[in-house]
């Protein structure tokens, strides 16, 4: 019956596209429809419907903040597509993931979407969907390149680490250039500290070099005086900054780099109670994250964060739904179906997007 319904429906849309009829405003950009009406045109060809499918999701661990934007946006998707979620919170444990892969399975879920808590350990889940033929999208921490050839139903959806290092570090290069008492010792190196995301991740690795590599192509020079991991967290990386006060003195530190925005709140919290950060343009720390979340947002618009890089939870999580559906309903993985162009058959990359004091205001919600 339901499948009759989505024929009905899939031949209504072919009508209206053989009429002439073109989405809202005329754009035929895959991005812009997100896959919901390709998915439509293409129920003819499924043998499975969409209120039949079921997807069994495991996130890392619900209290991240980029995450819960990513699993809010899947769940709107689901909805949008009439598909059955079901999300797990992984308690950033991998063997508490690895159980909930065996459950999901056991339950006969028709595709998996998985953000694994140990990047290393996308192998072994990544068999356990191949013994079952079931279609896999892995999210967010990226599979070994190596791993993703080992099963043609595997897919990722992330986004490219090094953009998003590369527009911090231009964030600060520009600052710099254009505020010469930045240079507070005045001996032409950007003394920095670097807060880091945890060790193995790919954002964590890449933001870091990219980020410095960016400054020094921008012809600046730089100098660590301090880097260490706060995990993605912000109450760690208050913790860690008032360290790197403590025993770096707050006037040398020129430039606070974090890997999130998470981290550069808490690094923000560290300054303030130093009196830094506060509206004296004396006592200004530039800071850096990544992500652009709701309280990043609101520390550029109060002039406490110098800059983010728009981490797109909103199509990240699309793409992953569109993409774990469409694989469900037996469809090929395209730029139609996927509703994002998709690289080498396996990967959708979502761009990032610098956010500056002169364009923060647009991404508010
Ligand atoms: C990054 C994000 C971090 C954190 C991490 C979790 O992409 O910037 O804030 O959510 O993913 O894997």
């Amino acid at each position: 019956m339901k499948k009759a319904v989505a024929l009905v429906l899939a031949s209504l849309m072919m009508g209206a596209a053989a009429t002439g009829c073109s989405s809202p405003g005329g754009t035929s950009s895959a991005a812009a429809n997100n896959g919901t009406a390709s998915a439509a045109q293409s129920a003819a060809e499924s043998t499975v419907a969409a209120s039949d499918v079921s997807v069994g999701v495991c996130i890392y661990k619900f209290d991240d903040t980029f995450m819960t934007g990513v699993r809010t946006n899947m769940q709107t998707q689901a909805k949008s597509l009439g598909v059955n979620l079901d999300i797990v919170d992984s308690q950033n444990k991998q063997p508490t993931q690895n159980e909930q892969v065996d459950t999901f399975i056991t339950k006969g879920v028709s595709a998996l979407a998985v953000n694994p808590v140990d990047r290393t350990a996308a192998e072994s889940i990544l068999k356990k969907a191949k013994d079952k033929n079931l279609p896999i999208v892995f999210l967010n921490r990226e599979p070994e390149a190596n791993v993703m050839k080992e099963y043609d139903k595997v897919w990722y959806v992330g986004a490219k680490a090094e953009q998003s290092g590369t527009q911090q570090g231009e964030m600060i290069a520009d600052y710099f250039k254009k505020n010469k008492s930045a240079d507070k010792n005045g001996d032409g190196t950007i003394q920095y500290v670097m807060i880091q995301g945890e060790p193995g991740h790919q954002d964590a690795t890449l933001r870091t070099k990219y980020s410095i590599d960016a400054i020094t192509a921008a012809g600046l020079k730089v100098e660590k005086l301090a880097a260490d991991t706060a995990y993605w967290d912000k109450a760690k990386a208050t913790d860690l900054m008032n360290n790197f006060i403590t025993s770096k003195g707050v006037d040398k530190i020129e430039a606070c780099l974090c890997n999130n925005d998470d981290m550069a709140l808490g690094a923000i919290e560290a300054l303030k109670a130093h009196g830094y950060n506060k509206g004296d343009k004396s006592k200004y720390i530039p800071v850096v994250g990544v992500d652009a979340t709701a309280p990043g947002l609101q520390a550029m618009k109060e002039g406490s964060m110098l800059g983010t890089v728009l981490n797109d939870a909103e199509n990240q999580g699309k793409a992953a739904v569109n993409i774990a559906a469409a694989a469900a309903e037996g469809k090929q993985i395209t730029k139609d179906t996927a509703g994002y162009p998709v690289t080498d058959g396996k990967y959708v990359w979502i761009d990032y997007v610098k956010v500056t004091q002169d364009n923060y205001a647009k991404f508010m919600k």
